[in-house]
C-alpha cells in the first residue's frame, strides 16, 4: 500500500506538503480561525442559537475530533467552516483570508480549492459509477480531462477500490460508497477536509478502514476536522473539542491518538466482506 499512498500524495495533494510547515516544522498561521461565531436561525417568529460564540483555531496538519450532543452545533460549525453558511455574526479566517464578506462566488471557488467533503449529506450520484462520481469535482474545478481521469484512478486505488471504479455507487456497499467519498473528496488537493459523521452508518472494521485512510491523508499533510458521536472514533484523532448548547465546553489535545493502521493489523480476519478490500 505504501507505493500507492507516496503515489497519491505525489498526484493528487502536491501542495499539502509543505505549504503550511516550514522546513523545521514550525507551524505557520492556523488553517482555521475563528472568532466569536454566532449562528442564529429564525424559525417563524423564533430564533433558533445553533452557535453562541465560538472561538478556536485550526493549525496545519491537526486532525481534529468535534463532539456534542445531538443538536449542539456541530454541523453547523462545519457548514460555516466550509463556507457553505454565512455566520450571523463572528469572523472567519481560511488560510488567513477573512471569508465572511466575500461574495458567494468567491466562496464557492474557495471551496473547491481548499477544501474536501465528505459529509453523509454529500451523497454520491447513484447512476454514475465511483469514477465519474470521483471525477465531479474535478470538472467543476475546470481541471483538464487527462489529469481528471490520472487524479481520479489513484484516487480510488488509494482507498482500496482499484476494482470498483466502474461500478455504480448504488452497486456498492456503504464502506465503499464512503470510501468512494473520501477519493471525491481528496482529488482536488485540499489543504482542510471535513468530515461529518464519516462513520456514522458503517460497522466497527469499516470504520478503522475509514479511519486508516483518513489518518494517511492526514500523515500526508491534509489538515482534517471531523465530527463524531463515537468516543472510539476520536481516539484516531489528535485533538477533540466538544460543544454543547452552541458553545467550546471542552478542548483537548490527544498525544497519544491510536492508530488504525495498527488496529486493523491486530483485527482478527473474520467474515466481514470488506475486509479483503
Ligand atoms: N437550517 C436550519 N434552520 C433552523 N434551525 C436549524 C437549522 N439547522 C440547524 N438548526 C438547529 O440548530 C441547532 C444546531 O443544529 P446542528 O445541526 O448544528 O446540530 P448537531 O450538533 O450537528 O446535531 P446532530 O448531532 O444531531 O447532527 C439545532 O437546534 C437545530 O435544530
Ligand atoms: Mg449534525
Amino acid at each position: 500500500m505504501s507505493a500507492t499512498n507516496a503515489s497519491v500524495s505525489e498526484a493528487t495533494m502536491p501542495s499539502l506538503n509543505g505549504t503550511h510547515l516550514s522546513e523545521d516544522g514550525m507551524r505557520q498561521q492556523p488553517v482555521i480561525r475563528v472568532s466569536n461565531l454566532v449562528k442564529d436561525y429564525s424559525r417563524g417568529n423564533s430564533v433558533v442559537h445553533a452557535l453562541r460564540g465560538v472561538s478556536l483555531s485550526v493549525r496545519p496538519g491537526e486532525f481534529m475530533a468535534v463532539m456534542g450532543p445531538s443538536g449542539s452545533g456541530k454541523s453547523t460549525f462545519m457548514n460555516l467552516i466550509g463556507c457553505l453558511d454565512r455566520p450571523t455574526s463572528g469572523t472567519y479566517e481560511l488560510d488567513g483570508v477573512e471569508v465572511t464578506h466575500l461574495a458567494s462566488s468567491q466562496l464557492a471557488d474557495l471551496r473547491n480549492q481548499k477544501i474536501g467533503f465528505i459529509f453523509q449529506g454529500f451523497n454520491l450520484l447513484p447512476r454514475m459509477d465511483a469514477f465519474d462520481n470521483v471525477m465531479l469535482p474535478m470538472v467543476y474545478a475546470g481541471v483538464p480531462t487527462g489529469t481528471r481521469r490520472h487524479r481520479a484512478t489513484v484516487a480510488l486505488e488509494a482507498v482500496g477500490l482499484g476494482d470498483r471504479m466502474h461500478h455504480r455507487s448504488s452497486e456498492l456497499s456503504g464502506g465503499q460508497q464512503q470510501r468512494v467519498a473520501i477519493a471525491r473528496a481528496l482529488v482536488n488537493a485540499p489543504s482542510l477536509i471535513l468530515a461529518d459523521e464519516p462513520t456514522g452508518n458503517l460497522d466497527s472494521r469499516t470504520s478503522v478502514e475509514i479511519m486508516a485512510i483518513l489518518q494517511r491523508l492526514n500523515q500526508s499533510g491534509a489538515t482534517i476536522v471531523l465530527v463524531t458521536h463515537e468516543p472510539d472514533i476520536a481516539e484516531y484523532c489528535t485533538r477533540r473539542v466538544t460543544f454543547k448548547d452552541g458553545v467550546v465546553l471542552s478542548d483537548q489535545t490527544n498525544a497519544n491518538a491510536n492508530s488504525a493502521a495498527t488496529v486493523l493489523a491486530g483485527w482478527p480476519a473474520d467474515d466481514d466482506e470488506d475486509a479483503a478490500a
